[in-house]
């Protein structure tokens, strides 16, 4: 018997950047139209921001769907947990009278535990800037990898451990738990113990089953065999939007290695972070900021110093979602868009936060790196020779009118037209979306 899934629709909002690309509004402006909005990667490092008619909510691990009635929220198997900012956020969202009824947790998402927190933030304090460290460790060639500090690189490791991970679905089962945890818990406070001699936080295997055991009372009712779940979904004709987390330049594979996330960021996370095929997926939105940035280490070859970067960074308030962190700013790389939209797939693009660069007499674009070795049109997907890319630049024309207004693409000044199509002829994928500020109805659609 062949079982049909034709009516079914399934696609992607993916960032194409180093995340903050504006995913979490583009994913609140499209989710009425789907059934279901699907996480499928990262955790809490993850901060999405939606504005609906000037409120604004942050979603860390709810997908955005939620602020849609009658949307399902489904956080996918590839996603990590912390339980504790789950259900946190869970209730903010209720307190500000949004309806969570429709959220499902996949039984086996990995979960974020207080020790990963805690070696989150021992990692980075040891591979912290040379300079911070002593002059025993200035010849380091990696250091600190400016995490959020959420857990997430831990939690993934231990996924890929195996033997020392918890799954929500474990949260159900005391005996299972209290078993993992006696044998984890000696294992993670021997590591500690050998890192900071004297100084760590020791983790007591009993306290953490009750705390677990309570917490998996609370998401009992969410907790479900989200594959099934979402082919069923797919039999009954319904469709689903994938909510991309991070970004494809933070992929683990594919990114700016070892200066990434611990997932697979891009779009080719999907599959193993949902459960579903790749062929369901027909639409990959790429998400661009129209210019660029990034929270924490690693290189951005197009980085601004100076009050061109201040300004836009002032304008477009780009300060951390998560962590608050000033994001750092730079030109629109294209010889990184490119590539990224090559390894997520879009078919087609949105570009986010135009209006912030309505004032700039000139707008550049990276459009090739010079290299010790040459120049090169080629992305370089490694964070420590990227560091030798100098960008060479093509200058456009800026624009100066406000165009928070603006609703259609002529309606767009011709400079600020000319930047979106030079953007979409470099990179071969139209751009079917513009977003001209926060809010919902400050969107234009081609
Ligand atoms: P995400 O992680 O990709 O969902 O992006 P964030 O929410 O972390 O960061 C994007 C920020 O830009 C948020 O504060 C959004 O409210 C805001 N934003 C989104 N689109 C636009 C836009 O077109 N113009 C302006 N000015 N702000 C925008
Ligand atoms: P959204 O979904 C921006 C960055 C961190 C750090 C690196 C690794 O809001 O776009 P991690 O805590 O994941 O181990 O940190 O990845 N990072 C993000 N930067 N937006 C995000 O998510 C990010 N998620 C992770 O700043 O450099
Ligand atoms: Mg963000």
């Amino acid at each position: 018997m062949v079982h049909e899934r034709t009516g079914s629709r399934a696609n992607a909002v993916v960032g194409l950047q180093w995340g903050d690309e504006g995913k979490g509004k583009l994913v609140d402006l499209l989710a009425s139209e789907f059934d279901a909005v699907v996480r499928y990667n990262g955790g809490a490092n993850a901060g999405h921001s939606v504005v609906v008619g000037g409120e604004r909510y942050a979603l860390h691990l709810v997908p955005s769907g939620i602020l849609s009635p009658d949307v399902l929220a489904v956080i996918g198997n590839g996603v990590v947990i912390d339980p504790h900012r789950l259900l946190e956020e869970l209730r903010t969202l209720q307190d500000r009278g949004v309806d969570t009824s429709g959220m499902v947790i996949s039984d086996r998402a990995h979960i974020v535990m207080p020790y990963h927190k805690a070696e989150d933030a021992l990692r980075e304090e040891l591979l912290a800037p040379a300079a911070d460290r002593g002059p025993e460790q200035t010849k380091r060639v990696v250091s600190a990898i400016g995490t959020t500090r959420r857990g997430i690189g831990p939690a993934y490791a231990d996924k890929v451990h195996r033997a020392t991970a918890i799954r929500i679905g474990d949260l159900l089962n005391r005996a299972v738990l209290a078993s993992k945890l006696e044998m984890i818990c000696s294992m993670k406070n021997a590591v500690f113990e050998s890192l900071h001699p004297g100084e760590h936080e020791s983790f007591d295997a009993v306290q953490l089953t009750d705390e677990m055991v309570k917490l998996g009372e609370l998401l009992a009712p969410m907790i479900s065999d989200t594959a099934y779940l979402l082919d069923d979904l797919r039999r009954e004709g319904k469709s689903i939007l994938f909510e991309g987390a991070n970004a494809t330049m933070l992929d683990v594979d594919h990114g700016t290695y070892p200066y990434v996330t611990s997932s697979n960021s891009s779009a080719l996370g999907i599959g193993p972070g949902s459960g579903v095929p790749p062929q369901a997926v027909t639409k990959i939105i790429g998400v661009v900021k129209a210019y660029c940035t990034r929270v924490g280490g690693g290189p951005m070859p197009t980085e601004l110093f100076d009050d061109v970067g201040d300004a836009i960074r002032q304008r477009g308030r780009e300060f951390g979602t998560t962590t608050g962190r000033p994001r750092r700013v730079g030109w629109l790389d294209l010889v990184a868009l490119k590539y990224a939209a090559m390894i997520s797939g879009a078919t087609e693009l949105c570009i986010t936060l135009l209006d912030v660069l309505s004032g700039e007499p000139e707008l550049k674009l990276a459009v090739e790196y010079e290299m010790p070795s040459g120049r090169t049109a080629r992305f370089i997907a490694d964070g420590i020779l990227l560091s030798d890319a100098t960008p060479i630049y093509e200058t456009m024309h800026g624009f100066s009118e406000d165009i928070t207004g603006a609703r259609s693409f002529d309606e767009l000044p011709p400079n600020a037209r000319a930047y979106i199509e030079r953007i979409e002829a470099f990179v071969g994928v139209p751009v079917r979306t513009v977003s001209v500020g926060p809010d919902r109805e400050q969107t234009i659609r081609r």
